[in-house]
């Protein structure tokens, strides 16, 4: 898709159907923007005489001249922020295409108040390119569908002096969207598809693509080296497990990162067998390490000042003769021994030796993210992620990215009161609890294996699949993670 940014007015530019924003009052449409002559302001009568009203992604599509004009509304002025713009984007470049237009026009909005002319164009690039995202590699797309493509989008800037600044936030929003891209496909691609062994051939991809490097340890060697968790969950399955770590280090660095990603392929739950209802989705548990690629990816593509290390713990949880059993007792690379009372809570049991495999490099600041708990669904649903730290700074820090970049995290406690729920009678710990609190139960157990880090960790069951198409995610995968880490990095100091 092509991406250009043009300085001039909404209805001249003829490269494309131009998108109007409009705003919506107490009861009905407000405002349309941006209008520059009394014919753009008849649309204005036009759109309420179709009923239009100007609700956040209401469309409407309107005659002027002899040609089309797209009008998608913000909703409430005062409720403005940067993800309405993200959101306006997907739905004004969704809406076009299904109507069969292949170039659209959207012009930055509030940039004055929304900080800048580079942040309000890049927020449009994601919001269209994510809009536009779709998994249809594995089916027969009908032809006509296959047509309705859009292949150029058009920034319209007011003023020529804004061109550079907004050139610059199209090529950030590009390489955003892309990562965001990858993890999505990532992750809505099947299980037989990605593999762990999948997963380390995209780290080696990206690692010879950017410069990275990139290791992989099999899973003979996990075993010999005494990774006991991944040994663990992975033992009962066909295809082999990958402990990957991809590395990014820039000449000059500022500060040292390590984000762990659970890679779970697919998450059947193991001996301790999930029921089959909706089980198919658990190819989605390996969102925490798509995540972790996509990050590295932007890091890497926008030459961030920061040493950035990716660690994937992948492998599937399967049951079969060679799988762990309920009451096994599995030595993690720690030293810490754990009794498995339920395979089904695996992703901990991973994590805990990428956790204590980050130390080794003495980073600054260590973030996992894992589809780690149904109890987090439960607790904050699809809209936050849920977020486990003692860390006030790095709690601060990660809410201004969530809200930065509308992947809003919410802070849970990790009192130290809740950890006796997490020992074992004949092991340091056992990796499963009551149901009670059971996004924090995982949380401190991983709290075990991060002594010494400035770290925090994500959960992110709930929010990196959607069952609803959203303006800017397309049902399934989300992609979520690779913007609240870049931003996170951005912002650092
Ligand atoms: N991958 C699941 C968590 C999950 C559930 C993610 C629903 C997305 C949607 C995780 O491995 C798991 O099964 N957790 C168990 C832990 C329990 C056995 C202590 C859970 O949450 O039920
Ligand atoms: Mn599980
Ligand atoms: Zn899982």
């Amino acid at each position: 898709m092509q991406i250009q940014v043009r300085a001039g007015q909404l209805s001249q530019i003829r490269n494309g159907v131009p998108v109007f924003a409009a705003l919506e009052g107490e009861q009905k449409l407000q405002r349309l923007m941006p209008v520059s002559s009394a014919r753009d302001r008849q649309l204005l009568k036009l759109a309420t005489s179709a009923g239009f009203r100007g609700a956040a992604n209401e469309t409407v599509l309107l005659p002027r001249d002899s040609r089309w004009v797209l009008v998608v509304g913000l909703g409430k002025e005062r409720e403005l922020s940067l993800d309405t713009i993200r959101q306006f984007a997907g739905t004004a470049a969704r809406t076009a295409r299904s109507r069969g237009f292949r170039k659209i026009v959207l012009p930055m909005l509030y940039e004055q108040r929304l900080g800048a002319s580079s942040a309000v164009a890049q927020t449009l690039v994601e919001g269209a390119m994510l809009g536009l995202y779709r998994y249809d590699r594995l089916k027969q797309v009908p032809k006509r569908e296959r047509n309705q493509r859009i292949d150029a989008v058009t920034i319209l800037v007011g003023k020529s002096r804004d061109v550079a600044d907004a050139k610059k936030g199209v090529d950030k929003g590009r390489v955003i969207a892309e990562a965001v891209s990858l993890a999505r496909d990532l992750i809505n691609g099947p299980s037989n598809l990605i593999t762990p062994t999948v997963l380390a051939n995209e780290a080696r991809r990206l690692a010879k693509r950017f410069g990275l490097k990139c290791s992989v340890t099999p899973f003979a060697t996990l075993k010999r080296l005494g990774f006991g968790g991944i040994v663990g969950v992975a033992q009962g399955s066909a295809h082999p497990a990958q402990f990957i770590v991809l590395d990014y280090k820039p000449a000059r660095v500022k500060t040292t990162f390590v984000f762990c990603g659970k890679g779970i392929t697919f998450d059947s739950g193991g001996i301790s067998l999930k029921p089959a209802e909706k089980m198919e989705h658990m190819k989605y548990d390996m969102s925490g390490a798509a995540a972790v690629l996509g990050a590295l990816q932007t890091v890497a593509a926008l030459k961030l000042p920061h040493r950035v290390i990716g660690i994937i713990a992948a492998t599937e949880n399967l049951p079969s003769g060679t799988a762990q059993k309920p009451g096994d007792v599995l030595k993690t690379l720690s030293g810490k021994t754990v009794e498995v009372i339920n395979t089904d809570a695996e992703g901990r049991l991973v994590l805990a030796d990428c956790l204590h495999y980050a130390k080794r490099y003495k980073p600054d600041c260590v973030i996992d993210l894992a589809t780690l708990t149904g109890a987090c669904v439960i607790a904050l649903g699809g809209e936050a992620i849920g977020l486990f730290t003692k860390d006030e700074r790095l709690a601060a820090r990660l809410n201004g990215a969530g809200k930065a970049t509308h992947e809003r995290v919410w802070r849970l406690p990790l009192w130290d009161e809740y950890a006796p729920l997490m020992k074992s009678e004949i092991a340091d710990l056992k990796n499963a609890g009551s149901r009670e609190a059971g996004a924090i139960t995982a949380a401190k157990f991983l709290e075990e294996f991060a002594d010494g880090l400035r770290w925090a960790h994500l959960d992110i069951a709930g929010t990196a699949w959607t069952e609803k198409d959203k303006p800017y995610i397309p049902t399934g995968a989300a992609g979520i993670g690779v913007r609240l880490l870049v931003r996170l990095m951005e912002q650092w100091k």
